[in-house]
């Protein structure tokens, strides 16, 4: 019998139900690494280049990079020790916290959407719901022992660094610094930790297949050694993005693509996998509040543009997303006009 989690398993073989068809396939040698997408050094004293870089950044690629973002280096550490330590418990001791439901606050589950989708993803994860901490906290793992402290204390600062990002994102749209923020509502804060095996033959699958992200913002900790996020570029090529050890890597979100009226793009990106070695990554989704709804404001359009999405909230939306596999069209072209 095949455990549910992969962590923690030996294989020497990919499974059958991980392989996915030929033209399916991440054709690994094909993906460019040379180029980047852009840093944004948030310590710069100019803010109107901050506005600017991302603002630039976002209409590009949909996603950027930033270093000197006030969450500090150790603390960053911790939490990608505490992603490997929580992934090396015994499969026991995981699969007490085991669910498939994606309505369940805490859930340790593998793949993305194991009961609606035909192939499987080499990925097991953690998602945790965190805002506000204090109703969340106590439902947490409490293993490893430094889980809830650690992890608590990085959800605060992570999220002041992703509200500081949406007055910035607001900004570089021309709209007010807390036009986003307000649309928003307030937002709910969900954590996943990602951990992707090392797998026996990672030609022939994912660990995440490509897909774009249904929340607002992302802030993604990646993997300070070992590689495997790649984000679709414009021109339809894959470029791998290569760890960097003082960045998060940003990026759009849906909610922001939908209330930007498609000015800044929620761009397609898969994490792949390598035989060689376990990755990590630990991605952070600000989400617009249940009720919210989600609008091009009339100031972001220009005359005559007519809005591209029909107003919807996000409740819906979120609800739509689950109900679907991943590698399906984007989730947004089911609420276009
Ligand atoms: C995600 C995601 C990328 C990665 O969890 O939505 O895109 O590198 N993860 O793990
Ligand atoms: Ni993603």
């Amino acid at each position: 019998m095949q455990a549910k989690v992969l962590s923690g398993n030996q294989f020497s073989k990919l499974p059958s139900s991980y392989i996915r068809r030929e033209s399916d396939r991440p054709r690994l040698s094909q993906v460019s690494d040379s180029n980047n997408i852009p840093l944004v050094d948030l310590s710069n004293p100019h803010k109107t280049q901050i506005v600017e870089q991302i603002g630039h950044a976002c209409r590009e690629y949909g996603f950027f990079q930033v270093v000197n973002h006030g969450v500090s280096r150790k603390l960053v550490d911790q939490v990608l020790n505490v992603a490997h330590e929580f992934f090396n418990l015994p499969v026991e001791e995981k699969l007490k916290l085991y669910s498939d439901d994606p309505s369940k606050t805490v859930r340790l589950s593998t793949s993305f959407n194991v009961n609606k989708e035909n192939v499987h993803n080499w990925r097991d994860y953690l998602r945790i719901h965190c805002y506000p901490l204090d109703k969340f906290v106590p439902e947490w793992p409490n293993a490893p022992s430094s889980f809830k402290d650690t992890v608590g204390e990085y959800c605060k600062e992570v999220r002041g660094l992703g509200l500081r990002l949406q007055e910035a994102i607001s900004e570089s749209l021309n709209l007010e610094k807390d036009t986003i923020i307000n649309m928003l509502g307030e937002q709910g804060q969900h954590m996943a930790m990602n951990y992707y095996p090392a797998c026996p033959e990672p030609d022939l699958t994912y660990g995440l297949p490509a897909h774009t992200d249904p929340n607002a913002l992302t802030i993604l900790l990646q993997d300070q050694q070992v590689s495997g996020l790649q984000v679709k570029l414009k021109d339809g090529k894959w470029l791998a993005i290569k760890p960097h050890p003082d960045a998060f890597v940003v990026n759009i979100g849906d909610q922001i693509q939908a209330l930007s009226n498609g000015k800044y793009k929620s761009v397609w990106h898969r994490a792949v996998v390598n035989a060689d070695r376990a990755r990590v990554s630990v991605p952070t989704f600000l989400c617009p509040s249940e009720n919210a709804t989600i609008n091009a404001p009339g100031a972001i359009r220009g005359e005559g543009e007519p809005a591209i999405y029909r107003g919807f909230t996000y409740a819906e939306y979120y609800q739509k997303f689950w109900s679907r596999n991943l590698d399906q069209e984007h989730c947004l072209e089911l609420f276009k006009k």
